[in-house]
């Protein structure tokens, strides 16, 4: 079980979006769950406001801490409450600026009882807050975006299908891409043949130990082919794996 917590200016665009097909059912069933909190609820400006002006000037808007930190306080209170823990729950910021996501660290993530995500906007977050409350600050690849929600999606998704119910097959989540540091293999389903294409005849033979092992020597030519960073992370590992040549459609 795992509690999301995200910390957004656009709490409608997360829920609906995370609420949707597995994980929406997960959710359903007490497996994980997802809460938005709508940091303009908690600013004590009068319009309503939750940015302003950086100092030193430049371009664009920035969000202020005092929003921030009180929407932060009132989740990490509320978790406090529960559980009675000294520890301060992970809160996890949405930059470019982080540690790239991947798959190790989704799996280490899905250990945690409580997630906070923090979302910015506009040009950023007064950086004073972000000292205060931030545990990890991650980024989902050297691109940007408008705002943090939809990388803070990216994260809770990967996350919560390692969470143990969230899959209802178990293995789904093992022998995936990345699950054991290689592309997952080509799978097919009827009919046996589409568009003159024919299914590899050893997937039909029956023969479990076969497939495994075609499998297997697919993935590892997907993977020598595509990402041969990940390949030669997977050799060092596993020394005693034959060498793959060049990658064959039959
Ligand atoms: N906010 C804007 N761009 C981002 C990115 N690439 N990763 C995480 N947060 C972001």
């Amino acid at each position: 079980m795992v509690n999301f917590h995200i910390l957004t200016l656009f709490p409608e665009m997360v829920l609906q979006g995370l609420h949707t097909s597995i994980l929406g059912r997960a959710a359903g069933r007490g497996d994980i769950s997802i809460e938005a909190v709508n940091i303009r609820d908690y600013t004590t400006n009068k319009h309503g406001r939750v940015d302003d002006y950086t100092y030193g000037g430049g371009a664009g808007m920035l969000m202020q801490a005092q929003p921030v930190y009180d929407a932060y306080k009132s989740v990490a209170d509320r978790i406090g409450e529960k559980e009675g823990k000294k520890r301060k729950p992970r809160v996890i910021y949405l930059t470019p600026q982080g540690k790239t996501f991947c798959q190790e660290m989704a799996q280490e993530l899905a250990k945690e009882e409580e997630l906070i995500f923090l979302c910015g906007h506009y040009e950023g977050i007064d950086e004073r807050v972000l000292e205060e409350i931030v545990t990890d600050e991650v980024s989902i690849g050297d691109y940007v975006l408008t705002g943090g929600e939809l990388p803070a999606m990216v994260m809770v998704d990967a996350i919560a299908r390692l969470v143990p119910g969230v899959l209802h097959n178990d293995e789904s989540a093992q022998t995936e891409s990345f699950g054991n540091g290689l592309l997952e293999y080509p799978q097919y389903s009827r009919p046996e043949v589409w568009h003159d294409k024919q299914v590899p005849q050893v997937l039909l033979s029956g023969d479990h130990a076969k497939v495994d092992a075609w499998r297997l020597e697919q993935s590892l030519l997907r993977t020598k082919e595509r990402r041969p960073d990940l390949y030669e992370n997977y050799r060092k590992e596993h020394p005693q794996t034959k060498q793959k040549g060049t990658h064959s459609k039959t």
